[in-house]
This record gives structure tokens, C-alpha cells and sequence, in this order.
């Protein structure tokens, strides 16, 4: 059977936010030591960052960078990471069991940043684990006030005389996990994130801010920490997170695959929450997503081994450093097609993470720096997807799932461009078969298919490894055509395709 649907530009879900193509660099393993940073890398600048990742950094199409965790951020002092490097403390990590030293710090990751080029963003996370408003506010004035006071004096002081205008802040993470540092009640967070929200908004208005929302849809919590919070904290906050991490469980692959109407359901059930609080608070405003952790994490084997062996308190330990297969880069795929297709109130989002801790970039310390079948969609989908969301409902032949009952094989999603070109994403999750595509194009000035690329392998579970970084990568696809207003495709079994229409 033929997959259809049918594209109209009278028929939109919304703009793209570029920071929906965000990332996350937490101190966790080797995502900043080795990973970004290493002074005496062949490839590092004289701030010891590792340019043969910036250049991959820049490749990926990164936008807002959150930092410094994640779990890290509830026992984080920001005062550890300023001034000069010497003088910085040796400090216990509790989330990740290592020794943080600190050489990385607040102004190397602006510095960080400004190397990668104006689309990167700080996205900086407050600590309301162990600490509270006032630390918030020191921070936020350390960061952002021009001169004049003590801690904009001392910035200057530490080399950094302009402010870091650090604008997008999250209130805490992850706050309702038990596994966090300082895990409050939902009533709890609630009071802290609106009392730190305003004192906030007193030192500057125009601050953008994030609030807690649940660690995943399956928290015992779900959706009644979301309505307390918010009552809380409507008027003060613009954002709520999600974070959402997927694997195969017990060899279920044919949901795995499917791991998007998950994620898919997650957004629209956060959206409605939100908006049943907005109606119950009789207000105008209108409350945005932040999903600033969102991946495939192979948690439960990553879990079993931190029980086994728990850490002896190491530097930049090697962690979580997922190797992902050509299905993990399908259904990665199809979970940035669900965070497009929600692009009207998605309005930021975070690839946890970006270097070598579940990363589409991978480096070895003193070798080579690869990208990971993952980084493809993500890149391509960073460069191409930038536009208005057209609204696509497809008609799909379905398959069986444990899960999610009957699933589309068919998952897309398509962005109008500025210039009136179009990028179908697509990702076909069946693993035996091709499937055929017919789209009609109502209402749009399409005569060409500009390009058809897939990420698809005779070997589902082929990766990019040390030994060979490029076993994997997108190929070209022959015979798509676009003809009298309608696109035909032949989506290959267990793919993501990317077809440019102009
Ligand atoms: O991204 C890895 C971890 O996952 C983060 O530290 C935490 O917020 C989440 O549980």
C-alpha cells in the first residue's frame, strides 16, 4: 500500500524557532573534558578548545547550548567556575559520582559559544536543588549586569569586562526525579521557581524562563506536577520543560520505532495541561514548550552498570557514550519530525547532549573527532527545516506494536522555506519492506525534486565506529519525481529521507 498526504500553504502548524535545533553540554563524563575542551589537543586554540569539534559543532547546526547539567546543576556553585583557573576548587560531584576540577567554566563556555558563531545561544540552568534565589541572583547579575557592582566588577575582573547576555535561564532540573539533589514535592519547586522567577524579573524583565516540568510522561507525577507548577508560576514563567529518552525494551523494536507517538502524545498532553491552567487562570497568555532533553539513551543497560560498579569519584570518566546504530538514527529522526510537527508551541529544544555523552559527536582524547549516524537527521534537519511547518496528516498503512497498538509506518512532517521551497522529512519505519510515497502539493509552485537523501543500510544495527567513522552516511536516492503537482517516492525499509522540492 501507498502512503499519502496531501501539502497546502493555507494549511500551517506554525514557524520553526531556530532554537529548536538546540543542544546540551552537561558536566557529565567526557562531554566537556576531551570532549569540547583538551589544551594540548593537536587541534586545540589556545583557550584549549578542541577546533576539529567546533567545526563539527558548526556542521551539526547547533543553536541554543544548555549548560552546565542536567543532574549536575543541583549541586553546581557558579562561583567554582569563575576567576582564574588555579584558584578553582576540586569539587565532589554527587550526580555522576566523578571529581569536577572546574578548568571549564562560565566564561569558557561563552567563550565557547562565541567561537561556534552568532546561531549559538546560552541556555544557562540555575541550581534550586541545593541552592535558592539569592544564588540565582548573584549569578544572574555575575552574567549580565554591565558594571558598576560588585559581581559585574569581578567579571571584568576575571577577564571578562562585556556582560555574557544571557537571556533564556531554567529554573532548576529535572526537580520532580527522586534521583535529583534537593528533589522537592511539586508544591515545593513551585513557591521556589516563582519566588526565583520574580526576584529575577526585578533585576531584568526582559529575562526568558523555563519551569520544571516532569523527567517523562511516565513519572508517577505526570501532568499534576505540571498543573501545580504553573499555577504557581503562569505569570512569570515563558517556558515548561519536557525530557523525553528512548530505547528498545526487552528486544521490542517494532515500538521503538514507534517511540514518537510517544513523544508525539507527551507534547500534546503538556500543551493541554498548560492551557487548562491559562483558561482556569482566566488568562491571555499563552505557555510554550521547552523540550530541552529529548534523545535515544540506552539508560537501562547504562543503570545496571552504575549499580554494579559505582564510580570512585574519577576526572571525565568515560559515561554514557552511546554508540548509536542506523535504527537509532531512524527513530532519532522520527523524534525531531514530532518536535517539527509541534513547532507552533515547541519553541525550544535540546539534543542531550553533543559531545561523546549520548552525542551525535564522538571524540577520542589526543585522536579524531567522528559523527555518529544520529548527527545526519539532526543536521540536515537544522539546515532544511527552517521555515513554516505546513500541516501534514497522512494516510498511512499501519503495522502491529506492543505499545502503541497500531502504528504508521509513515512518519513526516514538511517545512516551507522562506523562498517558497519545500523539505519533506520522512522516515519509514517498517523493516522489511519500501515504502511508496505519493504527496500532492495543493497550491504550490513545485517543479523539482532539488534532491532525495536517505539514511537507510542493509545492516540496521551498522554504526560509525573509531576504526570507521564513515560507515555510515547519507546516500543519494535515484527515481523520485515530481510530476503535475504530485511527489512519488519509494521510501526505502527502515529509512530517513529528506526530499528538497523547489
Ligand atoms: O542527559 C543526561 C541526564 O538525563 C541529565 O543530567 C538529566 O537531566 C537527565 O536525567
Amino acid at each position: 500500500r501507498t502512503a499519502r498526504f496531501a501539502l497546502d500553504p493555507a494549511f500551517t502548524v506554525g514557524a520553526v524557532d531556530p532554537r529548536l535545533f538546540g543542544s546540551f553540554v552537561e558536566h557529565l563524563g567526557r562531554c566537556v573534558y576531551t570532549g569540547i575542551f583538551e589544551p594540548g589537543h593537536p587541534s586545540a586554540d589556545t583557550d584549549g578548545i578542541r577546533t576539529d569539534v567546533l567545526d563539527l559543532v558548526r556542521e551539526l547546526g547547533v543553536t541554543a547550548i544548555r549548560y552546565p547539567g542536567g543532574n549536575f546543576v543541583s549541586g553546581y556553585k557558579w562561583e567554582d567556575s569563575v576567576g582564574p583557573v588555579d584558584e578553582r576548587p576540586r569539587r565532589l560531584d554527587l550526580a555522576w559520582r566523578s571529581t569536577e576540577t572546574n578548568r571549564f567554566g562560565l566564561s569558557e563556555y561563552i567563550a565557547f559559544l562565541r567561537k561556534i558563531g552568532p546561531q549559538a545561544e546560552p541556555m544557562m540552568a540555575l541550581n534550586l536543588g541545593t541552592r535558592g534565589v539569592a544564588e540565582a541572583l548573584e549569578l544572574q547579575e555575575y552574567a549580565n549586569h554591565p558594571s558598576g557592582t560588585a559581581l559585574s566588577d569581578l567579571r571584568a575582573a576575571h577577564g571578562d569586562k562585556d556582560p555574557f547576555g544571557i537571556r533564556l535561564w531554567c529554573l532548576g532540573n529535572e526537580m520532580d526525579g527522586p534521583w535529583q539533589t534537593g528533589h522537592k514535592t511539586a508544591e515545593e519547586y513551585g513557591r521556589l521557581a516563582a519566588e526565583t522567577a520574580r526576584a529575577m524579573r526585578q533585576l531584568d524583565p526582559g529575562v526568558e524562563l523555563v519551569a520544571c516540568g516532569s523527567s517523562s510522561q511516565s513519572m508517577p507525577t505526570f501532568a499534576e506536577w505540571e498543573a501545580t507548577v504553573l499555577t504557581e508560576t503562569y505569570d512569570l514563567v515563558d517556558h515548561v520543560s519536557l525530557h523525553a529518552y528512548y530505547q528498545p525494551v526487552d528486544g521490542d523494536v517494532d515500538s521503538f520505532l514507534a517511540s514518537a507517538v510517544d513523544m508525539e502524545s507527551f507534547i500534546e498532553n503538556v500543551v493541554a495541561t498548560c492551557d487548562h491552567v491559562g483558561a482556569k487562570l482566566k488568562s491571555k497568555k499563552r505557555i510554550n514548550l521547552s523540550f530541552d532533553e529529548w534523545n535515544v539513551w540506552y539508560l537501562l543497560e547504562h543503570q545496571k552498570e552504575a549499580a554494579e560498579n559505582p564510580l570512585d569519584w574519577p576526572e571525565a570518566p568515560r559515561l554514557l557514550e552511546d554508540n548509536y546504530s542506523v535504527l537509532d538514527a531512524v527513530v532519532f529522526g522520527s523524534l525531531l519530525i514530532a518536535l517539527l510537527r509541534h513547532a507552533d508551541r515547541v519553541t525550544v529544544a535540546c539534543l542531550a547532549q553533543l559531545v561523546n555523552v549520548i552525542a551525535p559527536i564522538m571524540t577520542e582524547p589526543g585522536g579524531p573527532a567522528w559523527r555518529q549516524t544520529t548527527f545526519y537527521p539532526f543536521s540536515q534537519a537544522s539546515r532544511y527545516g527552517r521555515g513554516e511547518v505546513l500541516d501534514v496528516r497522512v494516510d498511512s498503512p499501519t503495522y502491529p506494536t506492543e505499545k502503541y497498538g497500531e502504528a504508521d509506518l509513515l512518519h513526516a512532517t514538511a517545512v516551507r522555506a522562506a523562498d517558497g521551497s519545500v523539505t519533506v522529512f520522512a522516515v519509514n519505519r517498517g523493516r522489511a519492506e519500501p515504502l511508496p510515497l505519493e504527496v500532492a502539493l495543493n497550491g504550490l509552485a513545485l517543479t523539482e525534486v532539488v534532491e532525495h537523501s536517505a539514511l537507510a543500510d542493509a545492516d540496521p544495527d551498522a554504526r560509525n565506529t573509531l576504526d570507521d567513522p564513515e560507515r555510515v552516511t547519507p546516500h543519494p536516492v535515484e527515481g523520485t519525481t515530481l510530476q503535475d503537482g504530485t511527489l512519488d517516492a519509494v521510501l526505502e525499509p527502515l529509512s530517513w529521507n529528506v526530499i528538497r522540492l523547489r
